[in-house]
Formats: C-alpha cells, structure tokens, sequence
C-alpha cells in the first residue's frame, strides 16, 4: 500500500505560543488525512474523537465510501455493477485479493470454497445447548467462537498460507452455520451442503429444504440472495469490522476475531437495525399512523429512532437501498406476493423525506430499511435477518482482518482517552467510610 505526503497541518497552542506541523497524508480517492501518530510525543495532548467520526484507524484498499455523494467502491468497482453483473463469490474474492478473478482463478476459488462448507460433525453437539426459541445471533456468537476451538492449532497468523485457509473456511462455513441456526430454532434436521449448488443457491438449500420432499430451487430467489449477499459484503471500517480488527490486532484467533464481529453487529443501531425496521414496519402497521412515529423519530426527549433511516457516512442516499428497493419489487412480483409492507415502508421514505426534520440532518434510508422486506418474502423470520448480514459481512471482516495481517505497519490497537475521574487519594478502611 502506498501512502503519499503532501504538505502539512500547523498547530498551535494559543496559551503557550508552541506550533508544530502535522504531516499530510493522501489517499488514492477521498479525504485525506492528518497523521496525528506522533501528536502526544510532540504536545503532551491526546486527539478526542469518541466514535471516531473524524478519525481514520487505518489505511485500507478494499471500499471506498463517498457519503455525500452516495458512492460504494469495493476495490474501485460501483456496487451497483457489482450486484448488477457480479455473483457473491466474485465479490469475495475481489475483496480478499484485489481484482475481480480470471476464469481459471475464479473457478478454483469457487471450488475451493465449496469444498469448505461443511462443518465438523462434532459442531452439531454446540446448538444442543440453546434453547429452541435462543435468538439465532446469540447462537452464532457462540458456535462460530467455538470453530476457534477446532482450528487453533492450525491457525498460525504469520503464515500467509494458515491466513488464506481460515479465509475460506469462514467464507464457506457461515452460511452453513447459519442454517444450521434457522434449523435448529424450527427443530427440524440440519441439511448437509451440496457441492452441485452455487453459493446462494447452497444457502436456499440448507435453510429451507426438508427430508420428505425435494426442495424446488426459485432461480428468482437465488439471484435475490446472491444480489443481498454481495450488497452486505463489506462497507469500510463500520462498527463490526473495526470490532474485528481491534480483536485481530492482538494476534487472536481469527474465528474468535469474527465472533466478536457478529456480537457488534447485533446491535439494532447496526445490523440488528433490518430486524427492527421490520418490527417497527409490523408496529405502524398502517399509513395512518406514520405520522405518530415520525413525530416520535423527531422528539428529542422520546429515544424512539426511524429504523432503517441515517447513516454515520451517507449524508445522501444509501447506494446499496436503492437497489434492494428495486429488488423488492422483482421479488415480490416474480412469487406474486403482496406485502403491504413494502407499500408502507415507501410511503414512509416519502413522508420521512419531506419532512425538515430529515432532511436538515440528512437521514436517509439505508441498507437496513428494505432488505428485510425480501428476506420476509423468502420466508425467514426478522430473528435470522442479521444472520443474513453476518453471513455475508464475514467476507468483509475476514477481507479487512487480512489486510490488517498483512500491514507490515499494523500495531496493536490501544486507544487513549480523556480522564475525568478522581486524581489520587489515600485508602480509606471500612471503618472510616461512614
Ligand atoms: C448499518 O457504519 C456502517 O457502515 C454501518 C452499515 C454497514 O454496512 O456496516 O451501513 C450498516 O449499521 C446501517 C445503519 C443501521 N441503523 C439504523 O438504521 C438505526 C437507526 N439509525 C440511527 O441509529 C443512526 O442514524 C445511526 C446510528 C445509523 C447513525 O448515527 P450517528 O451518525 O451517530 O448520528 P447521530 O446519532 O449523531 O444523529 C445525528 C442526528 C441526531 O439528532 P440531533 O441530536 O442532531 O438533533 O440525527 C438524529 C439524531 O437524533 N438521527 C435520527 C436517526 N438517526 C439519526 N433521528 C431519528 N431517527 C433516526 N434513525
């Protein structure tokens, strides 16, 4: 990776007279940045930037995101094309190692990632401890820290080999994981991979097919799993992944580093977020009471926020729901299915964005808001939605982790802070504290 310096910042402390210059760094395409590494040797002060909105953790080639323009790169190529002409695999290995692949290089890393979708049997025994109604994030946290325990021996770090190994076996392990998951919540029997599936196709399988019939594969559904897997791949250094990263940075075990990953995106504030547009969608649950919710989303004093809408980057519309948008309707007409949903979730887009209120602060939706309208359509309940992003955010954080690996650069990540607490004090015994 190169960095280039160009010019400099001056800083200085009004109160005593003191400047220095801050170096410069460019990137290839975006902002550039203020290399602050040597700032507390210099000043004695430390930067404050709690949720780092204006803070740079790291140098990465993998996405590029313009927020006030609405523009998604992942190695340079428009995410639009990518779910246009692109299939999940392709993505994935664009991420992992730089340009969309060659036939023969796509071919084998095809085969290689269907060759790791199966698990150890053993793992079967991990789901046997959650109760059925266990929300399927939870169990993923769980069994997928467990695949640490089966590949810690063989996860050596600095080998590029054991990195390019734990890569693929994450790629290819989670959607079964996953499944396994939907499964086990059903109390149905657990499906095996089958190598003659696409990725997407594998997916749809093991998490809908049963024993007593054979399971009809809706090319329909297919291409809108695959087109939802390539647009939650990978998106910058987001909640999840910078969790990735700061747990890789310590030389953990990259199944352990995922894990953590999953946990982080949990969160309805991030990809628990498809979950609760669909639970608030479901609340609404007509055009007549929107306005109650927008004046809720509004009020300060009310912690209600509109699921689905904002974004820390995008100040402009969210790429990426602009093609599940469209996707909803392919979907929803190719299974001549009506969701009434869809219906109100667009008037509520409309409404949102005419109002002041929205457009001053620049909420738009995001990916979150219409990806759960599909994936209610295909038949997964809102508890497997976020299952659906970790799936194909593994790419994303393993991609990330790798680079991160692979930086000679890369140090531990430790951050600083500002202290406000008590200064020094003598102890006080029991007796004496009144
Ligand atoms: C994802 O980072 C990524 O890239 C994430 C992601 C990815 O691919 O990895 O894109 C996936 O996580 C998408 C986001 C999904 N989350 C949601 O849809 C939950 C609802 N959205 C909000 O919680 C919020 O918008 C965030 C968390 C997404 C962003 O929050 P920020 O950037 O910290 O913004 P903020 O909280 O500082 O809000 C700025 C203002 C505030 O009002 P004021 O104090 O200025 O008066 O906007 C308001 C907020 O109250 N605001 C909202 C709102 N989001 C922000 N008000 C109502 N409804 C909302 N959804």
């Amino acid at each position: 990776m190169t960095q280039t310096n160009s010019g400099s910042f001056s800083l200085t402390n009004n109160r005593t007279g003191e400047s220095w210059d801050l170096p410069v760094i460019d990137g290839s395409v975006g902002p550039s940045v203020i290399d602050v590494r040597r700032l507390y040797g210099q000043t004695g002060h430390f930067t404050y930037d709690p949720g780092f909105t204006s803070t740079g953790s790291c140098e990465s080639g993998l996405t590029y995101i313009d927020g006030e323009t609405g523009v998604l790169l992942h190695r340079g190529y428009p995410i639009e094309d990518l779910a246009e002409h692109s299939h999940f695999l392709e993505v994935a290995y664009l991420l992992l190692y730089g340009d969309l692949p060659n036939r023969e290089q796509s071919d084998e890393f095809v085969n290689t990632i269907t060759y790791h979708t199966m698990v150890h049997e053993q793992i079967t025994t991990f789901f046997r401890g959650f109760r059925r109604d266990a929300h399927p994030m939870a169990i993923m946290c769980g069994v997928v820290g467990a695949l640490s325990a089966f590949y810690h021996d063989s996860t050596d770090i600095t080998d590029p080999h054991a990195r390019t190994v734990a890569s693929h076996r994450l790629v290819a392990k989670m959607p079964t994981i996953a499944a396994m998951a939907f499964k086990y919540s059903l109390g149905q029997p657990f499906n095996y991979p089958q190598n003659r599936l696409t990725y997407a196709e594998n997916f749809l399988h093991m998490l809908f097919a049963v024993p007593t019939q054979t399971y009809e594969m809706s090319p329909v559904l297919a291409r809108a799993m695959d087109r939802l897997l390539i647009l939650h791949a990978d998106h910058e250094q987001n909640a999840s992944t910078s969790t990735v990263r700061l747990a890789g940075s310590s030389g953990a075990n990259p199944f352990a580093c995922i894990a953590a990953g999953i946990a982080s995106l949990w969160g309805p504030a991030h990809g628990g977020a498809n979950e609760a547009v669909l639970n608030m969608l479901n609340e609404i649950g007509n055009r007549d009471r929107i306005g109650e919710f927008v004046k809720r989303a509004k009020d300060p004093d009310d912690p209600f926020r509109m699921m689905g809408f904002g974004h820390r980057v995008y100040k402009n519309h969210d790429p990426r729901a602009r093609v599940l948008m469209q996707s909803c309707h392919e979907v929803l007409e190719a299974l001549g299915v009506e969701d009434p949903l869809l219906d109100l979730a667009m008037e509520l887009e409309r409404i949102a964005l005419e109002d002041e209120y929205f457009v001053q602060r620049n909420l738009y939706p995001n990916v979150d808001f219409y990806s759960g309208i599909i994936l209610k359509a295909m038949g997964l309940p809102t508890s497997m939605f976020t299952v659906l992003f970790a799936v194909a955010r593994t790419t994303g954080w393993i991609a990330q982790w790798k680079e991160m690996t692979e930086d000679p650069t890369q140090k531990i990540g430790r951050p600083r802070q500002l202290y406000t607490g008590p200064d020094r004090r003598a102890f006080r015994p029991l007796a004496d504290r009144g």
